[in-house]
């Protein structure tokens, strides 16, 4: 759609400071009218598109302008657009020159308003074109308020509390100047040792895409440049998750099925939400570094997926094209990053794209080349209206930060995402008068940086609630508690995060001091009506180079629990962590366990409330969980091969099953399914399904429950998984009441990357269909696909 200029002239912009001024400028050169619209309205143009179509090759308007200023730069300067650089520390008089020469297009990892208003002056008003910075920051799940992991906002299976997280999120960020997440993480992740399976959605790439989609709506909202939102990032771009050994940064091995029908979706999908920008990925992909991958920045993105915006590396990911034994050295390593396809280098120092402008005047590289790697980014900006308004209202932002509409979000989010694991007897929720002393016991069950998860740096940490303090706040008045942490846990590799901002500075203690408290734990639960022990990880456990060769819970945790147990009080068990940690004993002798993640600013308050029942949980596990790490990767949606009768004794000295499967999780209701119907037995290729099932709530509760349906191709061109998660919906059921969900299938949904074709196909076959609450489902029918 075009702007229309008398609209243009009555548009409002956004707050900011000085906008005549440097529209004046702006203005200065511009000869043609769209070259003047003010970016909302082009923003509005593309509002249109943005969900479904290439936003920069569709706005002419936008790209006229961008093309307006790629023809006053110099090499130099348009190589300064392609450069980001860190900023940890106050900005010193190099970077503010570098500003100022035009040879910097972003930084990241400011967070302070004074600082981005400041530094986006120099940029704004030194630089020879006055092209603002773009900011970026990894807004992974929040800036100053704090909400679930994405692991579990994926594990709400709940694509709307998805994106009001994330948009909550992007308020604040924007608030400060922050343009630009890197975010959404869309990596599917079927090995736990990874640690940044926090990161992601999990190991399906049905959830994942939907996961992705909901996130870059919720960053970026309707579209690039919605107020108080921000742009968004898929990542890694592409396998990163496929780590061998779970290892982070490790090579990634992955055939051409397994990455067009596993890994890239969520990409795929988070490119037809419209996001703006992708992240390239730091590992080798079958032998290629990511980075410098020209089949998946250019062939898949841009050619297959028509892919619009820019591709910025991973943090020295083009430096590090020479560690990879690919790059002979820096030069060579970015024009390798450059031609195959990556837009921005992130970079720790201004590095290896200073060397664009000299590959240009060796004729290695041609301006059309240079202005397609720039022009995105110009367009990005300006869509972003930051030619307009540069700066940001330092006292809004004040008032924006930790708001309590931000908390309230956090606060559901994290009621929706934890899951029920186990629930003998009805423990939960706790109730009556015989729950009237209770020991909390753990490592975590006080903490309140832990309780926020990894990827958080702007937190303020007396205002994320504890678990204790949670308790304390919502339980009914005359509950007496006592609390002991029992054991210490830490890393035995410290975490690189804590070089850069400072660990944990508590004591170790020593061995005197560890039986003290462990047995000091042992005797609050004696003295309790009922314990509840808060264990897991601690947040540096988990995320970025945080992997780990086993899943046992760290430290002497096991070993406490047991204890605890056997005093024979009864225990709720609350798991704080991003992966499956061994539950095999737990989950025979522990009657209640709730996994709440790391739930965010508010996840004390989201724990109590859930423990009561002022809230019903109703997560459900995002990928199978293992018994065993030796069984790792496993995953529901497997191939069936020889012998399927024993598929579940694969192993002779532990079942092969998953300890809880993929899409599991309890209610303090019951629910039940009937009623599978398929509105056709039989259709033609291209034609689509109504799939309607009944959920009843048959307990005493009002509750969500999570309808989900799974298909198989009984045969094809080529072998597929036993089931594979095609829809799903969370609903909530009154008691008593049944409610009809209905599911869609299309073409797509029957449709796959063939490896014996090398091309997406439709078979023509028979189809089993099972729709219930997690990847057991029983509930089953059937339809057939013909030609
Ligand atoms: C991570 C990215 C992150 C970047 C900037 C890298 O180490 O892999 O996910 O966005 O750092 O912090």
């Amino acid at each position: 759609m075009k702007p229309h200029p008398t609209v243009a002239k009555s548009s409002p912009t956004l707050h900011g400071r000085n906008r005549g001024a440097f529209q004046r400028k702006l203005l200065a050169g511009c000869t043609t009218i769209s070259m003047i619209f003010p970016s909302t309205i082009l923003q509005r143009g593309f509002a249109q598109e943005a969900k479904n179509t290439k936003p920069s090759v569709q706005d002419a308007a936008v790209r006229q302008r961008a093309d307006a200023l790629l023809q006053q730069m110099t090499p130099e300067e348009k190589a300064g657009q392609l450069s980001q650089l860190f900023l940890f520390t106050k900005p010193d008089a190099t970077m503010e020159s570098r500003i100022a020469k035009g040879q910097v297009g972003s930084l990241l990892f400011v967070t302070d308003p004074s600082v981005i208003n400041h530094l986006q002056h120099v940029a704004v008003e030194q630089s020879r074109l006055h092209i603002p910075l773009i900011f970026g920051f990894d807004v992974i799940h929040g800036l100053q308020t704090i909400f679930p992991v994405p692991i579990a906002m994926a594990a709400s299976w709940d694509p709307d509390t998805i994106e009001r997280a994330q948009a909550a999120a992007a308020k604040e960020a924007r608030a400060v100047g922050i343009d630009w997440a890197f975010a959404p993480m869309v990596d599917i992740a079927r090995d736990p040792r990874w640690g940044r399976i926090v990161e992601g959605a999990g190991a399906d790439p049905y959830l994942g895409s939907a996961v992705a989609a909901a996130q870059v709506r919720g960053f970026q909202g309707a579209y690039i440049g919605a107020p108080d939102h921000i742009v968004a990032c898929a990542k890694h771009f592409a396998g990163y998750g496929a780590a061998e050994g779970g290892r982070d940064y490790d090579s990634v091995d992955l055939s051409d099925a397994q990455l067009r029908n596993v890994y890239l979706p969520p990409f795929k999908s988070a490119v037809d939400a419209g996001v703006g920008t992708i992240m390239s990925a730091y590992m080798d992909l079958n032998g290629v570094p990511a980075t410098g991958n020209r089949w998946l920045l250019h062939d898949v993105l841009r050619d297959e997926w028509k892919f619009g915006g820019f591709v910025v590396s991973d943090a020295d990911a083009v430096n590090n094209l020479q560690t990879h034994g690919f790059a002979a050295d820096k030069a060579d390593a970015a024009m390798r990053a450059f031609t195959a396809g990556v837009n921005m280098e992130m970079a720790l120092n201004k590095d290896a794209y200073d060397n664009l402008p000299a590959a240009y005047k060796a004729g290695k590289i041609n301006s059309e080349q240079l202005d397609a790697a720039v022009r995105p980014i110009l367009e990005t900006k300006i869509r972003l209206g930051l030619f307009e308004n540069p700066y940001v209202d330092e006292a809004r932002a004040a008032q924006v930060l930790g708001a309590t509409e931000q908390k309230q979000e956090s606060l559901r989010a994290a009621e929706r995402s934890a899951v029920l694991l186990r629930n003998e007897h009805a423990l939960l929720p706790l109730q009556g008068s015989g729950n009237r002393n209770i020991a909390v016991i753990g490592p975590l069950a006080d903490s309140k940086r832990d309780i926020t998860g990894p990827w958080v740096f702007v937190n303020k940490e007396q205002e994320s609630v504890s678990v204790l303090e949670g308790l304390k706040q919502i339980a009914p008045q005359g509950t007496q508690f006592t609390y002991s942490q029992g054991v210490q846990i830490s890393r035995k590799f410290p975490s690189m995060f804590d070089a850069i901002f400072g660990g944990d500075k508590t004591p170790v203690w020593t061995e005197a001091e560890q039986k003290q408290e462990f047995d000091k734990a042992v005797q609050t639960a004696r003295s309790a009506d009922v314990v509840v022990m808060v264990l897991g990880e601690r947040q540096n456990m988990d995320g970025e180079a945080a992997s780990r060769s086993s899943l046992e819970l760290p430290g002497r945790q096991q070993e406490l629990l047991e204890a605890v147990a056997a005093t024979g009080k009864p225990v709720v068990l609350v798991m704080m962590s991003a992966r499956p940690l061994e539950l095999r004993w737990a989950s025979k002798n522990i009657p209640a366990i709730l996994d709440v993640w790391y739930p965010g600013t508010e996840g004390g308050i989201a724990i109590a409330n859930l423990l009561y029942g002022k809230a019903v949980p109703a997560g459900k596990l995002p990928y199978d969980w293992p018994r065993d790490v030796g069984q790792v990767p496993i995953f529901y949606s497997h191939d069936v091969t020889h012998q399927p009768e024993k598929q579940g004794t694969r192993y002779w000295n532990e079942e092969s099953t998953p300890l809880f499967p993929f899409g599991y999780g309890l209610s303090y209701t019951n629910f039940q399914f009937s009623n599978l119907h398929i509105n056709h037995d039989q259709i033609h290729r291209g034609e689509g399904l109504d799939v309607a099932v009944d959920v009843r709530n048959s307990g005493t509760v009002t509750a969500d429950e999570v309808a989900q349906l799974y298909l198989h191709q009984q045969s094809g061109t080529s072998s597929r998984p036993v089931r594979e998660l095609k829809g799903f919906h969370r609903v909530t059921v009154a008691p008593g009441e049944t409610q009809t969900v209905h599911f869609n299938l299309d073409t797509a949904d029957l449709t796959y990357w063939s490896a014996a074709t090398r091309s997406w196909v439709q078979d023509d076959t028979r189809f089993d269909l099972w729709v219930g609450d997690d990847s057991n489902a029983s509930l089953h029918s059937g339809f057939t696909v013909a030609p």
